[in-house]
């Protein structure tokens, strides 16, 4: 049993879900993979153990669905994934299907459709960019970067809701740069009750990569 378990593993890691049914009027509409997107499934993978014993699991955001067809993978569990562009949400059906997972998608803003206490695991890419702030607020490919003052427009709006959707054990995921300051992202979280550590970093080209990972800080 160990051994046919880790021969799914192997087959998972580095994996990436096909999109084959993807073409370039996808691509100029939904945000297309690339090396944050690679590093988030690193840092999933190596929390597969964590991960499995998830219910409710939520992705912020999925683009074109490989994230959360990853996680629905990994954990052979469903996903409900909500993204604010409704060419991602369309995408994401396609990407899921295509790839035999159980995702479920909602065209929406954030997490504010989800019940207090009700999430075992909450992911999100967000549009972590330094642009204007003119520039967020849309639903078309603009949301997938353009993230305003200091990359942080978007996430700061979802973080207040961070520790109210979490369940008890729950986890959350975030990927930033370096002009996210994810040092202030920790200790913004780390007052309302989570504790956060960086779980993965790399450089690509001129972004500095990390994936953050928040758990209830254990009562003192
Ligand atoms: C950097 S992309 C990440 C896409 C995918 N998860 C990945 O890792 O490749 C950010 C995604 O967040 C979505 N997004 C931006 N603002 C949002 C909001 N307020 N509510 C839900 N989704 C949002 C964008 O439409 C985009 O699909």
């Amino acid at each position: 049993m160990a051994a046919q378990a880790s021969a799914e593993d192997a087959k998972l890691d580095g994996w990436v879900p096909s999109l084959d049914h993807a073409t370039f009027v996808d691509w100029n509409r939904v945000y297309e993979p690339s090396e944050d997107t690679f590093l988030l499934l690193d840092a999933l993978f190596a929390d597969r153990a964590a991960l499995r014993a998830s219910r409710a699991i939520v992705e912020i955001g999925p683009g074109s669905g490989v994230v959360a067809t990853y996680l629905a993978k990994l954990t052979r569990n469903s996903v409900l994934a909500v993204d604010i562009n409704e060419a991602a949400c369309a995408l994401t059906m396609r990407t899921a299907e295509a790839n035999g997972a159980r995702v479920d998608v909602m065209r929406g803003d954030l997490c504010g459709a989800l019940r207090s206490y009700s999430v075992d695991a909450l992911v999100f890419n967000p549009p972590y960019v330094p642009t204007d702030d003119e520039e967020v607020g849309g639903a078309g490919i603009e949301a997938s970067w353009a993230g305003g003052r200091n990359g942080r427009r978007v996430l700061d709006r979802l973080l207040p809701h961070v520790a109210r959707v979490l369940a008890p054990a729950g986890r959350f995921y975030v990927v930033c740069v370096a002009e996210n300051d994810p040092a202030s992202i920790v200790s913004y979280l780390r007052a309302r009750g989570l504790t956060g550590e960086t779980v993965l970093r790399r450089r690509a080209r001129n972004e500095a990569l990390s994936v953050l990972r928040f758990v209830r800080a254990a009562p003192s």
